[in-house]
């Protein structure tokens, strides 16, 4: 695949949701022609020959630690989102919805085939996880109706790079709460899905004129952001329980300024009013930028103000973009309410977030 599209840069998740206005897509009319999610053994065999491989057909653990079903729940929950994206992004240039249009059939051809590949590979990935739930006793996890805040071609793929970027900073997360809760033996597939998944981001990358790899050393990410940003942009609120997975939603956290230069500046974000619409003290707050495997980056809230007609509290805040130490590839920006000196690794800055994550792509 070597043709490119135009190169877009997509920041803020949240701000492009505005777009979303097309019907959710659900699974309950079976897209995929596979009876995803509960495939037959016939069917799954398909789906294993369009994957070009199989689930891995070794042991399972017999039992594991609640925090790692936590853990197997959010990968799945993760996922059946991306089978769900795929899919509809399939749906979308075979039926040559405007803006999925590619003229050049040999090259259409190329790119349906590749995305067949990445989405029955998906699917792998949700069955395994979702299989592994059930062979543990444990809950396992419902399709959603889903919504995607894209419609062209060229922005659904750089949203595919930004939500699997967000999911290569969990996964590395994940694996450190197995090995702490003694759950090793899981670690090496998820390593794997690991290196999956930056294959499909190097392609990402390429077909936006991007160099295949972003960073040296990826962005790290925590659960909480993962499971934050797929309900916050992805989910149609209520179309499926998500309280059995025993992960917070944060309050969403918007960066307006888009697009964002690589350069040293200023950006604007909003986050939304207490359900009360008292205007929240917000002196102890700080903005926490995390960004590939630094200490995060605390920088204080600016120009603080209410918008009574929105119901948002917008601010500023530095962004000191470096291009080394600081601000290439995927940047997480977090509101955290409490003390920031002693911040070393997302997972503490999850622990204090209130707002997020916003998300900041640049290069
Ligand atoms: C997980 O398994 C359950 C029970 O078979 C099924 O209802 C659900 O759709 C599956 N979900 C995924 C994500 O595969
Ligand atoms: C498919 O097209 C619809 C209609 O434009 C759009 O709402 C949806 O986001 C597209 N899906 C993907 C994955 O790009
Ligand atoms: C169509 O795409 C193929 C494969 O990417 C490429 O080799 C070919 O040059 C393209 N044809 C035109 C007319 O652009
Ligand atoms: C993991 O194993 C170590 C060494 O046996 C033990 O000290 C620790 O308590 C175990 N952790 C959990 C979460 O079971
Ligand atoms: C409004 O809600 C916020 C957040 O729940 C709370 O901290 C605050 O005390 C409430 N203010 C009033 C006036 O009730
Ligand atoms: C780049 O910016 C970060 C964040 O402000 C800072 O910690 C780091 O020292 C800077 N690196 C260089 C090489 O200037």
């Amino acid at each position: 695949m070597h043709v490119s599209f135009a190169s877009v840069s997509l920041v803020g998740l949240s701000c492009l949701s505005n777009l979303a206005s097309a019907a959710p897509f659900s699974f309950a009319d079976d897209p995929t022609g596979e009876g995803y999610p509960t495939p037959s053994p016939q069917q799954l065999m398909q789906i294993e020959l369009q994957a070009h491989g199989s689930l891995p057909n070794g042991p399972s653990p017999a039992s594991v630690k609640p925090d790692t079903v936590t853990s197997l729940q959010l990968i799945a929950f993760n996922e059946i989102f991306e089978t769900a994206f795929f899919s509809s992004a399939i749906q979308n240039i075979t039926n040559n919805v405007e803006g999925y249009v590619i003229p050049n059939g040999t090259y259409r051809d190329a790119v349906l085939e590749g995305l067949v590949a990445i989405r029955a590979q998906e699917e792998l990935h949700t069955l395994f996880a979702n299989n592994s739930l059930k062979a543990l006793g444990a809950m396992p996890v419902q399709p959603c109706e889903y919504k995607f805040p894209v419609a062209t071609l060229p922005d659904a793929i750089a949203l595919a790079a930004m939500f699997t970027d967000i999911v290569l900073g969990a996964l590395p997360a994940i694996q450190q709460l197995l090995a702490k809760a003694n759950d090793s033996a899981l670690i090496p597939g998820i390593g794997s899905v690991i290196g999956q998944e930056g294959e499909q981001v190097g392609a990402f990358r390429l077909l936006q004129n991007k160099i295949p790899s972003a960073l040296p050393f990826l962005t790290a990410g925590t659960r909480e952001f993962a499971f934050s940003a797929l309900n916050q942009n992805f989910i149609v609120p209520g179309s499926c329980a998500i309280d059995y997975i025993k992960l917070p939603v944060y309050e969403p956290l918007t960066v307006m300024t888009m697009p964002i230069a690589a350069k040293a500046q200023t950006l604007s974000f909003e986050f939304p009013m207490p359900a009360n619409c008292s205007t929240p003290d917000t002196s102890s707050y700080s903005l926490a930028y995390v960004n590939q495997q630094n200490v995060p980056v605390i920088e204080p809230l600016q120009s603080v103000t209410a918008n009574m007609a929105t119901k948002m509290m917008q601010f500023t805040a530095a962004f000191p973009y470096n291009g080394t130490t600081f601000g290439n590839g995927l940047t997480f920006a977090l509101v955290v309410d409490g003390p920031t000196a002693a911040l070393t690794s997302a997972a503490e800055v999850a622990a204090i977030t209130k707002y997020g994550p916003g998300l900041i792509s640049i290069n």
